[in-house]
């Protein structure tokens, strides 16, 4: 079920969009965010019935984007690029880091639940390779020692804040 301000916010949406479907993408970002930012299968139905699309249809579309989720995110998000201008410069080696660092894979988050690690395509940093995005913040030229710090910094703010 969803909670009353989703349900308002899917509501407003949908008085932009005369045509249900076409309001898929944000609706699915509203349930997202108000659902600890994932979907559950229940979630993926009741928006298929909102958006009068069949339930195959949502999961397609939500295999195809890599924003929307479908398992418990950790409380920072790290994005990990390994397209070709990052890993000449080490973010394959900085992803596969990352995972012996929090005893995990791409795609999922740590048994802690304070990080969880994607490997993404380009974020439009090139320039500043290897690049990571933490939560919202892009993180540039970044290495393992730099990354370890950070997510050590990270790992105490989480729990100040736990
Ligand atoms: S290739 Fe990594 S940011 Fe563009």
């Amino acid at each position: 079920m969803l909670a009353l301000d989703t349900q308002k916010e899917i509501a407003q949406l949908l008085s932009r969009y005369p045509i249900k479907r076409n309001a898929l993408l944000p609706i699915l970002h509203v349930v997202q965010k108000g659902n600890e930012g994932y979907l559950t299968p229940e979630l993926l139905e009741e928006v298929a019935g909102i958006c009068e699309v069949s339930q195959t249809h949502v999961e397609g579309v939500i295999s195809f984007y890599t924003m929307y989720k479908l398992e418990k995110p950790g409380k920072f998000h790290l994005q990990v690029c390994t397209c070709v201008p990052c890993c000449l410069v080490g973010g394959e080696e900085l992803l596969e880091h990352v995972e012996q660092q929090l005893d995990t894979h791409a795609g999922h988050t740590a048994d802690d639940g304070v990080f969880s690690v994607e490997e993404v395509e380009c974020l439009g940093a090139c320039s500043y390779a290897p690049a990571v995005i933490i939560n919202e913040d892009y993180h540039e030229q970044m290495n393992p020692e730099k990354l370890d710090r950070l997510m050590d910094e990270l790992r105490t703010q989480g729990q100040a804040h736990a």
